[in-house]
């Protein structure tokens, strides 16, 4: 039986302007198109990428629990052709075993690229400056970029161009906010963002946002109030109040939050065809109610389904020329 060669699935002008993917910002409007496009034939002809990545090996450094990151990637790669080998790093945490350089540079010497998810975003970048293969941010304290690629892949299949589109955001300015006001402003789409007073994204991240939405004549505004942001918002966002790392505060992040539950109250105030969407895990009855997470309107699991065919294209990208 003939094996499906790269050069039969991927052009070899289809190439992204990074070697990997640490922030949302490395990835330009021709990046983004390129991985919305080869995510869509991923999805459609899986069986034609089987053995893409041949003998490619992962490491994949974890240092926080993960239910869908964790699946995709390693789903992604096998069935890609590869191989991801599970480092998990709860304790220690990276960096306190052996220093982040050295581990990049053992790394590199076995496997061709990491996928790893860490609470402080310095950690992705430490990797990356010293490894010679590619690093992919699988969450930081800043941004969710591989989230967010799902996501409005997600929005094109089900609006087509993403420019004009708007969605708001309800909640924390936390990294998957980051993410997407970083992303859709590139693309054209406008991010309304609520927040309790106190909870708003980074300043310089909104800049950054503002910055690149002024070139493509998208918004990037921050609310109060969630009624405001929603409006005629065609999908509605929301994320869990308490992010990884801050239980601590859960109790006063209740409290503060409540006003900002995603209710079908406040989804009747944004387009009458507005979808809602959550990156997962949802903390049902706190940040959206159980009816409007099973809503015809909500596409969670769409997200979670799109994980899988995003990162699969982000990795034949970039690891197709990654040597040990
Ligand atoms: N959305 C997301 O990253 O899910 P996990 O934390 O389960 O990977």
């Amino acid at each position: 039986m003939a094996v499906m060669t790269m050069a039969t699935t991927i052009k070899k002008m289809e190439t992204l302007s990074v070697r990997s993917l640490l922030a949302d910002s490395d990835l330009t409007l021709d990046d983004l198109k390129l991985l919305f496009d080869l995510s869509e034939r991923v999805k459609a002809t899986p069986g034609e990428y089987a053995h893409a990545l041949r003998g490619k090996q992962l490491a994949m450094i974890f240092e926080k629990p993960s239910l869908r990151t964790r699946t995709t990637f390693e789903v992604g790669i096998t069935s890609l052709g590869g191989f991801a080998v599970y480092l998990e790093h709860t304790k220690p945490r990276l960096g306190e075993r052996e220093a982040i350089k050295d581990i990049a540079r053992n790394l590199e010497r076995w496997v061709h690229g990491i996928v790893a998810r860490t609470f402080v975003h310095e950690s992705v970048l430490e990797l990356s400056a010293n490894a010679s293969i590619p690093v992919i941010n699988a969450l930081t304290d800043l941004y969710h970029p591989c989230q967010v690629l799902a996501d409005f892949f997600t929005l094109h299949e089900k609006f087509g161009d993403l420019k004009g589109l708007k969605l708001a955001f309800v909640g924390d300015g936390n990294n998957v906010c980051h993410s997407l006001m970083i992303q859709g402003a590139k693309l054209g789409a406008s991010v309304h963002v609520a927040t309790p007073p106190g909870y708003e994204p980074k300043p310089e991240i909104l800049e950054t946002a503002r910055a690149l939405a002024a070139e493509t004549g998208a918004s990037i505004e921050t609310f109060h109030d969630p009624i405001q942001a929603v409006a005629g918002a065609n999908a509605v966002y929301t994320d869990v109040w308490t992010s990884m790392g801050q239980e601590f505060a859960a109790h006063l992040r209740n409290q503060v939050f409540a006003p900002y539950r995603v209710t079908k109250e406040l989804m009747a105030a944004a387009d009458s065809g507005a979808l809602f969407m959550h990156c997962l895990p949802a903390h049902r009855g706190q940040e959206v109610t159980d009816e409007v997470v099973d809503s015809p309107q909500s596409v969670v699991y769409d997200q979670a389904e799109n994980r899988l065919h995003a990162q699969k294209a982000l990795m034949l990208l970039l690891l197709r020329d990654a040597h040990v």
